[in-house]
């Protein structure tokens, strides 16, 4: 008998702004029934804006700064689609989102190829070996020739590409999309020119056509399922969010070759979906909607086990088990209590506090996940209490956003200014806003003389010594953990240098 979790596409899709992620996505929930009307997703997305002061910041610039999940089903399979940010601004909320799907949707506007945005994501899901489908989007618009699409992603990203489908031309000459595997194509109707179900049964193409599309069938590599796995190759699907195609050939493209889920690394150990006992792990934590209470949501991706509503499970930064009486899994159309879940699902836990990015949930407390890591911040600034009365609400604050993720925190070992730190500018607006809305702090940002951090790891008697010479540079994390703030990335590589027993880290796993 299979397990259930074999039925389980957990995934996300990676784009840089303006490609049609949201249409794309609002096309998925579609074609799998969980949405009724095209255009939900943004119209919920403004509904829930209007909820919460900081993320006024999302309305201002348009943007999405949380990340959210949608299931679908179709075909016996369920799909669990994470939503990443989709800013130019890099977000440690993306990353992180990333360490939680088995496979990733990477979406390229036709008539721009790889982004810088697209690029960046698309690293971040080889260094786990993320295997990807690719989605050409816009090709009912001029775009650039598909020769050159195909190239430009195989040396810009150094993979191979492996075409599944062809435009059969692009914008006012578009005809639909040819499915290599069957030679059928999918038309373009009515004024609209659409995509309503119509498909031509093995067509003679124009000539032209009929070349090119041969020329993409034998100037590429064949699809082959291990490669693609390995994160070594990319099945490239064409088609148009916006009119419809393409969209039901990515969903079966996943359904049929994305992994299920994938054995998490726990230490040493890779643990395997198969097992018994329930496990997972936090990659996210949201406050609530309400600012004027403290409850969060944290997004528990599972690892192993059937997860049953009302089961205790022991965070790892807790040691002492809760019960999760009121877990939500998110349907697109509305949230819904779950009953049971299953490795490869997200499960949403509300909690006060208790729960930290990167926990380890287990029943025995007999595993920690490993390789959910904070990054070095490319960004510090000290934190200027406007009214220096509110020292301790400050630290109160600064301390919950850094466990939610939205800023790191450090407290240098020497004076009493507190640094924050960022991996893009947009946190620290977030920081702001949310700093005053929530916790009436109003603070401003200034200049630090610190331009990086890294965690530093050695023998008592290393670090001991170390501290002695450096204490001006030393601050302790959110968990007392030694960091050294650099003033140049120089700064770094002397220090390394001069101190060959200790480890500079420029990433700290929890
Ligand atoms: P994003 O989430 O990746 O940022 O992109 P989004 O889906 O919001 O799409 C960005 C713009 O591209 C939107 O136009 C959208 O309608 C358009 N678009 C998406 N997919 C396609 C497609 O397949 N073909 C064409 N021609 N356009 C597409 P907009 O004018 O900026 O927004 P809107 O006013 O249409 O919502």
């Amino acid at each position: 008998m299979s397990s259930p979790h074999n039925s389980r596409r957990t995934f996300a899709i990676i784009s840089h702004p303006d490609a049609g992620k949201t249409t794309l996505t609002e096309k998925l929930l579609l074609q799998g029934g969980a949405i009724h009307l095209a255009g939900e997703v943004k119209a919920r997305g403004q509904a829930r804006r209007a909820r919460s002061d900081w993320m006024k910041i999302e309305q201002q610039r348009g943007i999405s700064v949380t990340s959210s999940v949608m299931t679908f089903e179709r075909d016996g399979i369920t799909f669990n689609l994470l939503d990443t940010p989709g800013h130019e601004d890099f977000s440690e909320d993306t990353y992180r989102t990333l360490t939680a799907v088995d496979s990733a949707i990477m979406v390229i506007d036709a008539a721009k190829g790889i982004e810088p945005q697209t690029r960046k994501l698309f690293e971040v899901c080889r260094l786990r070996s993320v295997p990807i489908i690719t989605f050409v989007n816009k090709v009912d618009r001029e775009g650039r020739p598909v020769f050159e699409l195909l190239d430009e992603i195989a040396e810009m990203l150094a993979l191979d590409v492996s075409p599944q489908t062809f435009p059969v031309g692009m914008g006012g000459q578009f005809e639909g999309i040819l499915d290599f595997a069957t030679g059928n194509v999918a038309r373009p109707e009515g004024p609209s020119k659409e995509f309503l179900g119509t498909i031509d049964e093995k067509p003679v193409l124009p000539e032209q056509w009929a070349e090119e599309a041969e020329l993409a069938q034998i100037g590429y590599p064949a699809f082959d399922l291990e490669a693609y796995r390995n994160g070594d190759l990319t099945p490239v699907y064409f088609g148009s969010a916006l009119k419809n195609f393409g969209v039901v050939d990515l969903i079966d493209a996943i359904a049929r070759y994305a992994p299920p889920p994938r054995p998490q690394p726990a230490g040493e150990e890779q643990i395997s979906p198969d097992r018994d006992e329930v496990t997972g792990f936090i990659f996210k934590v949201q406050a609530n909607m309400d600012p004027n209470h403290r409850d969060r949501i944290a997004f528990m991706r599972q690892v192993s086990g059937t997860f049953k509503r009302g089961m205790k499970l022991i965070p790892s930064g807790l040691g002492k088990p809760i019960a999760i009486h009121s877990p939500i899994l998110f349907f697109a159309q509305d949230r819904e209590i779950a009953d049971t879940a299953e490795a490869g699902d997200i499960i949403g836990i509300p909690n006060h506090g208790t729960l930290r990015v990167g926990d380890t949930l287990s029943e025995k407390n007999d595993i920690r996940f490993t390789g959910l890591p904070n990054f070095a911040p490319e960004i510090l600034r000290r934190v200027q209490l406007v009214d220096p009365t509110k020292t301790k609400q400050l630290r109160k604050a600064l301390d919950d956003l850094s466990e939610e993720g939205v800023i790191q925190v450090f407290y240098p070992e020497i004076g009493a200014q507190w640094i924050v730190g960022v991996v893009g500018q947009l946190q620290l607006e977030v920081l702001i806003s949310r700093l005053s809305a929530e916790y009436k702090v109003e603070a401003m940002l200034e200049a630090s003389p610190f331009a990086t951090a890294r965690w530093i790891k050695g023998s008592d008697a290393a670090l001991k010594t170390f501290e002695e010479f450096n204490r001006p540079n030393l601050a302790k994390d959110r968990d007392g953990d030694l960091v050294f703030m650099a003033r140049s990335p120089w700064d770094v590589n002397y220090q390394q240098e001069k101190n060959p027993d200790l480890v500079f880290s420029a990433t700290k796993e929890r």
